[in-house]
């Protein structure tokens, strides 16, 4: 009888010792969040981790016990826990001025808007912040259906696009979907998946079928006239799934002879994310009409945001239109800090880098598991 084999693999040296830790015990953390935190909201293993400092890609519990950072926050932080030079930018703005709302001026919204917007293709020139993803999608599909004057749309099952009450109804899996009226108009297509769909990695057709399948929908669920088709390059909640080749572009031209416009969900994508391209959707040549994102885009601070045409976002321009803290001055700067070093530290090579080891490991795991 052989024994298995177990190494436990030790962490390479790191020149940073934590502050010692003063707060509430883990058990008095544990019975505080059980007492007054919702029962929907859920923490990972038996024994929750207690996380109370991170520097770069290492966290820290109570203890000064360091772990690897495979999660970044839910794939948030995106350049490591406390960079110097977001920090430094986030504690100067906050010592400067916190908050006036986007009614005054101030440099920092016009700034950080023309520096994202640089790194956008083609038109998509305008921006509106949110304090989240799921606000930022709401708000795209509200665009939408000004924009077109129609009300259909179009998402994928597998999907995961928020909790909100309106993004909920995009949402396509059971478990993030609570039982109350929601997703009215909304029309969900195949989840296209070449591993465990209908049509697999090993028929020439999958990609073709898949995108026949959203035409079907338009066509029988559909008034015919679509608001907008919404989808992630890769559906992160979902399982990582990858759309297949030549899939994107086909559907955005069933999209676009329906009337309706194509929003790409890159709060999971974006900000150089998938390595190859700075945006999801670039992997699948298409230009979408609107894109969403959050995440990412400020290291962990609430923000997200809506870019798409200046005549798309003209129609923001019939009504007033406010929410208190999109945009704010403090968000603005970690976003600012955030997007400088995404390029300047070439974040996009390292996951392409990174990514890519992991990616040839897992998919060589997989052949031996077939
Ligand atoms: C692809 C995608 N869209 C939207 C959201 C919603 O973002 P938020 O949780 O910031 O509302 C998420 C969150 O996980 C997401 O993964």
């Amino acid at each position: 009888m052989t024994t298995a084999q177990t190494t436990t693999p030790t962490l390479p040296d790191f020149d940073y010792s934590p502050m010692p830790y003063e707060g509430p015990s883990r058990d008095e953390v544990i019975a505080l969040r059980k007492q007054h935190l919702s029962p929907g909201i859920i923490t990972y293993y038996k024994n929750p981790v207690m996380i109370v400092e991170g520097k770069m890609q290492y966290l820290y519990d109570e203890t000064g016990r360091r772990y690897l950072d495979g999660f970044a926050g839910i794939v948030t932080v995106s350049v490591g826990h406390c960079h110097p030079k977001v920090t430094a930018a986030c504690v100067k703005q906050n010592e400067t001025l916190q908050h006036t709302t986007t009614i005054y001026l101030n440099p920092n919204i016009c700034q950080f808007a023309k520096k994202l917007t640089d790194q956008l293709p083609g038109d998509l020139s305008v921006c509106y912040f949110t304090n989240s993803g799921s606000e930022a999608n709401d708000l795209a599909i509200m665009m939408a259906r000004m924009h077109t004057a129609s009300f259909d749309i179009v998402a994928l099952r597998n999907a995961y696009h928020g909790m909100s009450p309106s993004t909920m109804g995009l949402t396509a899996q059971s478990n993030w979907k609570y039982p109350v009226p929601q997703g009215f108009g909304i029309h969900h297509a195949q989840m296209p998946d070449l591993l465990r769909g209908p049509h697999r990695a090993d028929d020439p057709k999958a990609s073709e079928k898949y995108s026949n399948d959203v035409l079907d929908c338009i066509r029988h669920s559909t008034t015919g006239k679509l608001a907008a088709f919404i989808a992630e390059p890769i559906q992160g909640v979902g399982g990582t799934v990858d759309l297949p080749e030549g899939y994107l572009a086909r559907v955005y031209e069933h999209t676009r002879a329906h009337g309706g416009l194509c929003i790409s969900d890159e709060v999971q994508t974006g900000f150089g994310r998938t390595g190859t391209k700075f945006w999801g959707f670039e992997n699948h040549g298409v230009m979408p009409d609107i894109v969403t994102m959050a995440k990412g885009i400020g290291n962990g601070s609430p923000l997200g945001a809506v870019v798409t045409t200046p005549e798309i976002a003209a129609t923001m321009g019939q009504r007033l239109h406010f929410n208190t803290y999109g945009g704010n001055p403090v968000t603005m700067a970690q976003a600012n800090a955030t997007l400088d070093v995404i390029l300047e530290d070439d974040i996009q090579g390292r996951a392409l880098e990174v990514g890519g080891y992991l990616k040839d490991g897992l998919t060589k795991l997989m052949s031996k598991q077939a």
